[in-house]
């Protein structure tokens, strides 16, 4: 099992590294990934090489029995390549990304493309044969910094290359478009604009906009354009090298599709950072991160890069009290995480990084943090057999879909939506329940209960899916918002729910974008805030109604039986004690009983034992007994603050 830190050779004095590498032992981590930053030391000059101070680091780290995994530097292009080639994204006013920090650089610039051809060439041939390598990590975090999404000339010329693939002519487009609105057809492809500004950007209403079909188009294609350029790196690799490669993702991030982007990995990693500077994180929401990246290839995963200390680049977030950071530990395996790499080993003493704190101090003094994470890597080195592989019983699935995060985004419908809230929402609520829930999409049949949330943009073929998941028994649950859209994000010309209206046995016959409160009651009893759908239900029976407004009394959440199995339709959003309740029914309708758990532990079942988390300070019982196996003692129920029971 992978269990290791991010460690940057470079940023300390050569005479520390042997030291720092005896730390590393004596803490109990085996791997260590370093390069991912290293381009100008890599490659002073242009084609200037030499890779030596890597080679010794990897042989002194070698010699304390620890791997490497090895990044490729692309995401840290130096000077010298910026002066020289350009190679910087435009945001959407024109302006250069100045150099001078990271990510600067466009993924579809032909310079920056074959640049990194070449630095990546020369890295892979140079270290195919040391034997010391375990993985391959390909640049670092696509995205951050906001920089999925170049506004370049170079992009507007790939851009319309991709749509003319697409459409094959510049009528299809228009016609797939509605250009006509507005006269906006295009004569060529050599005419394509990139959609410089969102539908309604900034305050609502007061900005210039583009067509929503071009704009989902662009999104679509910017994801790709990353998707292509990790291609192209691990092409290269893959001549030289029969290791495996990933990429560190991040979470919850989704300007791109993280299921493109890991089709192409062997394996799935990302970085976890629960609390920093920007804000704390509901243990839930943490928990639903792990199951995206999951979900993203459907397979277990490790942590590139897990918070190991209070985290900030100039304020800093809270420091993790004793257990959290052995809870933050067990909560990735809980979900799915086969390895966990900590950043970083030490603190960073110069750099935007310097509060961003490690396993060790800026003085490099092992202290609580080093020793927790070390006994934490000991019980998992004992746990190893039971989490390599391991799965969990999943009930539930939350369908993820980043084209719908897009389309939302692009038409949000009402102030204060979300799509990734609306998600989170229905997640938490399972999670609550202790209802072992999957965040991904397809393979339905892997689970009783399917959440589709807000699926907006929908085609035919989803549709003929998701009905025989529903026919052979499956449950669905349906949102407002759902089915109105085709895949060039037009609108349906048919009632809502568009193409679910079958399955869901209603016609939505009307629509309250809500700026006050609305109540429901019912077998589910609650408050909407956001949206109401006004149903007619056809084949579908009530479950709760409207108190006010005047459609009081109409159908707010509908059931409607197709086949072995049911579609459940929520007209509107619902308070967090509504939407438990609302999982709660769904679960017992498909034969699953929520386990009871006092608030904040959650339960994650898996076929040989069950894994109990306690995500607040005090202690709690909870009603599961048997063998423990971190401690290999009875469990008698009572779960210490932050405390984690393996129980078979
Ligand atoms: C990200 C990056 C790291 C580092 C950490 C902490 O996850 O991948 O290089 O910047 O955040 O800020
Ligand atoms: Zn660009």
């Amino acid at each position: 099992m992978i269990f290791g830190v991010d460690y940057y050779p470079e940023q300390w004095d050569e005479s520390e590294w042997k030291e720092q590498a005896r730390l590393m032992r004596e803490g109990g981590f085996n791997t260590v990934r370093m390069g991912e930053f290293a381009w100008k030391l890599f490659e002073n000059n242009e084609n200037e090489f030499d890779f030596s101070f890597l080679d010794r680091a990897i042989d002194i780290l070698a010699d304390e029995g620890i791997k490497v995994i090895l990044g490729t530097p692309t995401a840290a292009p130096p000077k010298w390549f910026v002066d020289k080639y350009d190679g910087v994204m435009r945001d959407k006013y024109g302006r250069k990304r100045n150099w001078g920090s990271r990510r600067e650089c466009c993924s579809n610039h032909p310079d920056y493309i074959e640049r990194s051809k070449i630095i990546v060439s020369k890295m892979a041939e140079h270290f195919a044969n040391n034997k010391n390598i375990i993985a391959w990590q390909i640049d670092n975090e696509f995205g951050c910094h906001n920089s999925t999404r170049c506004y370049c000339e170079h992009c507007r010329k790939a851009f319309a290359k991709w749509l003319k693939n697409k459409y094959k002519t510049i009528e299809n487009l228009n016609r797939a478009w509605g250009t006509v609105f507005w006269s906006l057809s295009f004569d060529s492809f050599d005419d394509i604009i990139l959609p410089e500004y969102n539908s309604c950007e900034g305050d609502y209403g007061n900005t210039w906009s583009h067509n929503p079909s071009l704009d989902l188009e662009y999104r679509r294609f910017a994801s790709d354009s990353w998707v292509k350029y990790q291609k192209m790196q691990i092409d290269i690799i893959k001549k030289y090298s029969d290791l495996p490669v990933t990429h560190n993702l991040m979470g919850h991030f989704s300007d791109i599709d993280a299921y493109d982007l890991s089709k192409d990995l062997d394996f799935v990693s990302w970085d976890n950072y629960p609390d920093n500077q920007w804000g704390a994180s509901e243990y839930e929401y943490v928990s639903m991160a792990h199951e995206n990246m999951r979900g993203a290839k459907n397979k277990n995963f490790i942590v590139m890069e897990q918070q190991a200390g209070p985290a900030g680049w100039d304020i800093l977030g809270y420091t993790p009290p004793p257990g959290q950071l052995r809870l933050w530990a067990y909560q990735a395996v809980a979900h799915g995480a086969e390895g966990l790499v900590y950043f970083r080993f030490r603190t960073a003493l110069f750099g935007m990084e310097q509060y961003w704190y490690g396993v060790l101090d800026h003085d490099g003094k092992p202290r609580r943090r080093f020793f927790e994470i070390k006994q934490t890597g000991e019980e998992l080195k004992r746990l190893e057999n039971y989490i390599t592989g391991s799965k969990n019983l999943y009930d539930a699935l939350i369908v993820k879909s980043y084209e719908n995060d897009w389309a939302h985004d692009i038409k949000r419908h009402a102030r204060g939506y979300s799509y990734r809230d609306h998600l989170y929402a229905y997640y938490k609520a399972n999670d609550d329940l202790n209802i072992t829930t999957a965040v991904s999409r397809g393979d339905y049949s892997d689970y009783k209960i399917v959440y589709m949330p807000a699926y907006n943009v929908v085609s035919e073929n989803e549709i003929s899916e998701i009905g025989s998941f529903v026919r052979n028994g499956g449950s669905l649950v349906l949102t407002f918002r759902s089915g109105t859209r085709d895949t060039y994000n037009n609108v349906r010309p048919i009632p809502v729910p568009g193409l679910f209206s079958e399955l869901a046995g209603i016609e939505v016959e009307e629509f309250d974008a809500l700026r006050r409160e609305n109540h429901v009651s019912g077998k589910i009893s609650g408050t909407a805030q956001l949206w109401c759908d006004i149903i007619e239900p056809k084949t579908a029976d009530v479950i709760s109604v409207y108190d006010g407004e005047f459609y009081k009394g109409k159908a707010a959440i509908t059931v409607n039986s197709v086949g072995k199995g049911k579609v459940y339709y929520v007209g509107c959003d619902l308070d967090q004690s509504a939407m438990k309740d609302l999982a709660a029914l769904v679960a017992r309708n498909a034969g699953i009983e929520p386990v009871n758990a006092p608030e904040n532990v959650e339960i994650i079942r898996r076929e040989k034992y069950t894994i109990a988390l306690n995500y607040s300070d005090n202690s709690v019982t909870i009603p599961i007994k048997g063998h423990e196996l971190i401690t290999d003692h009875e469990f008698n129920g009572i779960l210490e603050p932050y405390g984690v029971a393996f129980i078979k």
